[in-house]
């Protein structure tokens, strides 16, 4: 058996962040020290709706195990509907991806306010939980993207 085998499995998690409410809910959290894995990389974007499909999928190429796109509540998007699009765009992508085998647990949206540190915390935990227990993400990955 490999070292790398016998070390626990610590999923790369790619969090897409709405600027006005998510990434202020992020950095709330950090303020009041609520921890989640360092695993979860966050990207911060202008809106939710600002997440290309195509992003989603490079991250999986690049080797991600689970994305997941934050953004403000329904009816508090900074730019009035700009959330609605991405939910729409993202339910159906999410189907696609898990026809073609990326289980639905490794992408998820979820709404978090500025004010939700604790929710912000409280998701990453569970997501990175639930990619963890999906294991490695073997789907879509390029393996030319692979560090060995
Ligand atoms: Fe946050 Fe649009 S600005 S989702």
């Amino acid at each position: 058996m490999s070292i790398e085998a016998k070390e626990e499995f610590r999923p790369k998690i790619v969090a897409f962040c709405c600027n006005w409410c998510s990434y202020a809910g992020a950095d709330l959290a950090g303020s009041s020290r609520l921890a989640y894995p360092a695993d979860v990389k966050i990207i911060r974007v202008p809106c939710s709706c600002r997440v290309n499909p195509m992003f989603i999928l490079r991250a999986f190429e690049k080797g991600a195990d689970g994305v997941i796109l934050c953004g403000c509540h329904p009816g508090d998007c900074h730019y009035s509907t700009g959330n609605y699009y991405a939910r729409r765009r993202m339910t159906l992508l999410f189907s696609m991806l898990d026809y073609i085998g990326v289980e639905n647990g490794r992408t998820r949206v979820e709404w978090v306010s500025a004010a939700e540190g604790v929710k912000f915390s409280t998701t990453m935990n569970e997501f990175v939980e639930k990619v963890r227990s999906l294991g490695k993400n073997v789907r879509l990955e390029d393996l030319r993207c692979r560090n060995l």
